[in-house]
């Protein structure tokens, strides 16, 4: 079926203030648009395990800061809707930028310090407030539900889950794989950015990834020598910049002195101006004293 196309905070509340009511399960699944199959992903898995699914498509001008994309982000809601159809979508929330802001400035936000400072937030010092702001506010539009969120954002996905626990939100937050692209590439909105020749490099994220991971599989638990193996591997791709590359514990997304049983790899890289980002989550047997 066609999802309903729903563009105010009202209507949305009331139609799924109306599906509670009737006992039903709410999935919601929050969204840029320009929707692939990790989008898809996401949908599926909310379909599976509630009676309603709702999606949200709103590029959120509080998570761009002015040198970025926020004018270009790449936008197409025919196929959109296309993709939410195929996916078992029930109502798509397309709100406008006034609709989610009509005071113009935002004066109110939602800061996680610490799990929003490091990596991709030291990078982007104003990024993960802007995404916990939208999200706090998404959740308070949609109400009680299970949203999900892909592990491809690992800091982010961390950091929703964070402050739903510190703020009591009632909302459960489900993580989901990473979806990829036949050559390993991570699905992005933004991989429409890349030239044909930095499309090909791209693969290098991926291959340094899969390098950390055996390195730890090999016996390394030197986080600053498993770091090492994987920069070597994009420093010998021409096309890719690092940005950084970490190996930090999955909760706290510190880097640890020893690594132990669970590990996550992160790593960002700009390929031409585009900057991409992807991850590992590798499970280790604990050193042996
Ligand atoms: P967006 O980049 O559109 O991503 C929406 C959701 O799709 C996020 O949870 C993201 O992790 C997930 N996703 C993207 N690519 C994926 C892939 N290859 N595999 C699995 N999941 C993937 O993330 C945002 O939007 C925004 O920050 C948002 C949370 C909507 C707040 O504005």
């Amino acid at each position: 079926m066609t999802p309903q196309l729903v563009t105010t905070i009202a209507e949305l509340r009331s139609l799924l203030d109306r599906h509670r009511a009737a006992g039903r399960s709410i999935g919601f699944v929050p969204t840029m648009g320009f929707l692939h199959d990790g989008h898809g992903s996401l949908m599926r898995a909310a379909d599976h395990d509630n009676d309603i699914v709702v999606v949200s498509i709103f590029v959120n001008p509080l998570q761009f800061a002015p040198d970025e994309d926020l004018a270009s982000y790449p936008r197409d809601l025919d196929h959109d809707r296309e993709v939410a159809r195929s996916n078992g979508v029930d109502l798509l929330f397309v709100p406008a930028v006034e609709e989610m802001y009509p005071q113009g400035e935002v004066l109110t936000s939602v800061s996680v310090a610490e799990l929003s400072a490091r990596w991709d937030g030291a990078s982007r010092p104003t990024h993960f407030t802007g995404v916990a702001t939208v999200v706090s506010k998404l959740f308070n539009i949609v109400g009680t539900c299970r949203a999900y969120f892909g592990r491809k954002d690992v800091q982010q996905l961390a950091i929703i889950r964070r402050m739903v626990a510190d703020l009591s939100i009632p909302v459960e937050v489900v993580g989901c794989p990473i979806i990829r692209e036949h050559d390993g590439l991570a699905m992005s909105s933004r991989n429409i950015y890349l030239s044909a020749e930095d499309r090909a490099a791209a693969v290098v994220l991926r291959r340094a990834l899969d390098a950390g991971e055996q390195a730890l599989y090999a016996g390394e638990r030197d986080p600053a020598a498993v770091a090492k193996v994987m920069t070597d591997v994009v420093a010998a791709e021409p096309r890719a910049r690092i940005d950084y590359v970490a190996v930090v514990d999955p909760l706290t997304l510190a880097t640890p002195d020893r690594i132990g049983a669970e590990t996550q790899l992160l790593i960002a890289a700009f390929l031409g101006q585009t900057r991409l980002i992807d991850n590992a989550a590798v499970r280790t047997r604990p050193e042996s004293s």
